[in-house]
């Protein structure tokens, strides 16, 4: 078992474990006193994993209802959070219960914003079920749900008592899903760490789940260094944007259906890096997100896309705020105004 202690404002670890989650109810013993909870997932996950999971809270005394909702970006929503809020409320949870979010990125974001908002706030507990989700949305207390204005547009900062990331169940995820993936693990080596970016670039799609284990602690490491120092995303968090400027912008012009988070931001990063970096890191990038079956470029054109940049949440008044790495490993924040932006973009 490898555990990393994330040290943010209210303190967690995350075990990365394979079989744990066989185990999570004496993990979670050790962390709340509490003899109830809620499990929150979706329509595909529950009937994978919700009866293993219920199973071990039993063995360690604990008892859960389950709740479960369509899978899909289409379920973050306010009607879903309303009927979260009423299922707990009809469990009876107190504020000394807790919630688990069993699923990928959508039940982690909702969940935590329900855990963040039902009762002024109760303690849950995140175990990822998608690569996505282990390396990235379920560590660093960034919840929220969508409203028709945009994705992500009402949230909080919630930080989990606990992750619990089982990479067994990423054996069971359909191709297209891991790709999603490791376009935030690819983002991770070219911010932070070429090494990384070097291992990720010597395996592909076929290969990468013999690394696995190592490759989910060492983004999520990452991803607790740059949440330790900047917790709630005022500088260096914004790192982790690399990709996601054009990438939630090509998403949005998708309307969130036929194009994935891990697409748009390996397009995103790939757009961004010819438009900023010497060719030769564009180049291996390119080759690296191709490894994983992910795009490097998008029909859209700029300027449809450029009018999603600029309701981003990265961006403050006119101005707005982008990642590049000129070098492999090595990210740093650009500010400008929105007009510059669509200059270097168009280009
Ligand atoms: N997913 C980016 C962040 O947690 O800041």
């Amino acid at each position: 078992m490898k555990k990393i202690s994330v040290k943010t404002s209210k303190p967690y670890e995350v075990v990365i474990e394979r079989g744990s989650l066989t185990r999570a109810g004496e993990l979670i013993s050790a962390v709340t006193t509490s003899k109830k909870c809620v499990i929150i997932s979706d329509d595909i996950v529950a009937p994978l994993y919700a009866e293993e999971l219920a199973s071990s809270l039993s063995r360690s005394g604990i008892s859960s209802s389950l709740f479960v909702f369509p899978n899909g970006e289409q379920s973050k929503s306010l009607s879903t959070l309303g009927q979260i809020y009423d299922f707990l409320c009809s469990k009876k949870l107190t504020r000394s219960d807790f919630i688990i979010a069993l699923g990928g990125g959508v039940v982690g974001d909702i969940t935590g914003f329900a855990a963040a908002s039902y009762l002024r706030g109760l303690d849950f507990v995140q175990i990822p079920t998608t690569l996505l989700a282990q390396v990235d949305s379920s560590v660093g207390g960034k919840t929220a749900i969508d409203i028709p204005g945009g994705k992500n547009l009402v949230g909080a900062f919630k930080q989990p008592a606990l992750v619990i990331c089982d990479s067994d169940i990423l054996k069971s995820l359909p191709t297209e899903t891991l790709a999603d993936g490791m376009a935030e693990s690819i983002k991770y080596g070219m911010i932070k760490d070429s090494r990384l970016f070097d291992l990720i670039a010597s395996h592909d799609l076929s290969t990468i789940d013999q690394v696995m284990d190592h490759l989910v602690y060492t983004c999520i490491d990452i991803k607790r260094d740059v949440v330790e120092n900047d917790e709630f995303d005022r500088g260096e968090r914004m790192l982790l944007n690399f990709g996601h400027t054009l990438g939630h912008a090509i998403e949005g012009w998708h309307n969130y259906t036929d194009y994935t988070h891990g697409m748009g931001v390996a397009a995103g990063m790939c757009m961004m890096s010819a438009k900023t970096a010497p060719e030769e890191v564009t180049e291996r990038l390119k080759k690296c997100v191709e490894a994983y079956g992910l795009p490097t470029s998008t029909e859209a054109p700029m300027a449809e896309l450029l009018p999603f940049c600029a309701t981003d949440k990265k961006c403050d008044s006119d101005s707005i705020n982008y990642i590049v790495c000129e070098e492999i490993g090595c990210g740093q924040i650009r500010k400008t105004s929105v007009a510059r932006f669509g200059a270097l973009m168009e280009g």
